[in-house]
C-alpha cells in the first residue's frame, strides 16, 4: 500500500528526523548544559526497541535521512545495537543516509563499528584548539580525547564534519587556524551561530553572539569564497574557499532565517515529538506507540496529526540587545 509523504502545514516535506537517544552527556558544553544537570530517570527513556519502531515508522512515512544526536549518543548503552539495527533500512534503500552528531569523546571507541553499521559521515561538535579553552567550553570534556577520536573516524573511512559555534571573544581569534586545520586532514568545518536555548545556570556566558554574516567578511579577507547550491539535507549553506578547495558551511539561525526549507523534525529520548528546534510545540508519541505493541496505526496517525502542526518557523532573535525567542528547554533535550 502507498502511504502518502509527511507534508506540513506550509507544504514542506519532511524526510529529516534527528532523534536524541539520551539527554546524558560526559560534557558540559557552557552554552548546552548548566555544570549540574538533572537528567531522566532511565525508565522514562524509551528502549531501543522503541526506538526502532518509531525510526521505522517514520522511514515508512518518507524519512529518508536519520540523524542520530543526544546529548551524547555513543554514551547510550548498547546503542551500536540500534544502528546496526538500522542498516536494515539502509541496505534495501529506504533510507538514504544514517549520521551522528557527537562530540568526539567516544569515537576511538565506536568508529569502525560506525562504519560497519553504514555510516558514512559524522559530525563532530569541536569548538576550539586550544587544549585550555576546549576544557573551558566543555567543562569536562579533555582535548586529546577528541583528537584521538577524529582520527579513528578518519581511519575508519568516515567523512568528518566539524560543526563550531561562533563565539564572540571565544574562537574568534581561532577562525584562520580551525580552516586551516580541517583543510590540512580533508575535514569539513561548519559555523553555527549560538542560540538561546535552556537555563544556563545564570553563569557567564562563555563569548557571546558572533554574527555569521561577521565571520564570513573575516574569511574572506584572505580566502575567495564561491557560492554553492549544493545541500546535505541540513540547514546548512556552503561556499568553497578557492585557495584551499575546501567546503565551508554557515547555520545561520539568527542572521538569516533557512525555516522556509526546513524538512526536519526531532525525536526526544522519551518519545515526544518537536517540530521544530525553536517552538515548544510538541507531541507525545510515546503513548501512541504504547497504545498498541502490534500496530502502528496509532503511532502513525499520531506522527501526522503531529506533522499538520508544525510552525512555520522559530523566534530566535538578538536584535534588540537581548535574547528573543529563547526556548527553555536544553538544547541535549531536543539534539541540536
Ligand atoms: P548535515 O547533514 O551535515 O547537513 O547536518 P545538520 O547540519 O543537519 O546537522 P548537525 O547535527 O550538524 O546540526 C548542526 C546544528 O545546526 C544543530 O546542532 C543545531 O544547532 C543547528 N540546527 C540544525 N537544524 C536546525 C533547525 O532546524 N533549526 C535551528 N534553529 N537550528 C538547527
Ligand atoms: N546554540 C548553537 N549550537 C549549540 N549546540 C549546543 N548548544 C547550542 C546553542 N545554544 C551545538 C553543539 C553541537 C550541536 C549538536 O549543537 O555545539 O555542535
Ligand atoms: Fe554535550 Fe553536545 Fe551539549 Fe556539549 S553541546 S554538553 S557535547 S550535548
Amino acid at each position: 500500500m502507498e502511504t502518502a509523504p509527511l507534508i506540513d502545514p506550509f507544504q514542506r516535506a519532511i524526510s529529516y528526523l534527528r532523534v536524541s537517544v539520551t539527554d546524558r552527556c560526559d560534557f558540559r558544553c557552557v552554552y548546552c548544559m548548566s555544570e549540574n544537570m538533572t537528567f531522566l530517570p532511565k525508565k522514562e527513556l524509551l528502549s531501543l526497541e522503541e526506538l526502532d519502531r518509531m525510526c521505522s515508522t517514520f522511514i515508512r512515512l518518507g524519512v529518508e535521512k536519520l540523524r542520530i544526536t543526544g546529548g551524547e549518543p555513543l554514551v547510550r548503552r548498547d546503542i551500536m545495537t540500534f544502528l546496526r539495527s538500522m542498516s536494515r533500512h539502509l541496505e534495501r534503500g529506504a533510507l538514504k543516509e544514517l549520521t551522528v552528531s557527537t562530540n568526539g569523546s567516544q569515537l576511538a571507541r565506536f568508529a569502525d563499528d560506525l562504519y560497519a553499521a553504514g555510516v558514512r559521515r559524522i559530525n563532530v561538535s569541536l569548538d576550539t584548539l586550544d587544549e585550555d579553552k576546549f576544557a573551558r567550553v566543555t567543562r569536562w570534556g579533555r582535548l586529546p580525547q577528541v583528537m584521538k577520536g577524529i582520527d579513528a573516524a578518519l581511519a575508519a573511512g568516515l567523512r568528518v564534519k566539524i560543526n563550531t559555534v561562533a563565539l564572540k571573544g571565544f574562537n574568534e581569534d581561532e577562525l584562520f587556524t580551525l580552516v586551516e586545520w580541517c583543510a590540512s586532514r580533508d575535514i569539513d568545518l561548519t559555523f553555527i551561530e549560538v542560540m538561546p536555548m535552556g537555563d544556563l545556570g545564570g553563569e557567564d556566558r562563555i563569548g557571546q553572539y558572533w554574527s555569521l554574516k561577521d565571520l564570513r567578511v573575516e574569511l574572506s579577507k584572505q580566502f575567495t569564497l564561491t557560492e554553492l547550491s549544493h545541500r546535505t539535507g541540513g540547514p546548512a549553506r556552503y561556499v568553497r574557499l578557492e585557495e584551499t578547495g575546501q567546503q565551508i558551511g554557515f547555520i545561520t539561525p539568527l542572521s538569516h532565517n533557512f525555516c522556509e526549507s526546513c524538512n526536519r523534525v526531532r525525536l526526544t529520548c522519551t518519545g515526544e515529538l518537536f517540530m521544530c528546534l525553536g517552538q515548544e510545540d510538541n507531541a507525545d508519541l510515546r503513548t501512541a506507540l504504547r497504545a498498541n505493541p502490534d500496530s502502528d496505526a496509532v503511532l502513525e496517525d499520531a506522527i501526522r496529526a503531529a506533522i499538520r502542526l508544525k510552525p512555520k518557523g522559530h523566534d530566535f532573535d538578538y536584535s534588540r540587545q537581548e535574547a528573543n525567542g529563547q526556548v527553555s528547554r536544553h538544547m541535549s533535550h531536543t539534539g541540536g
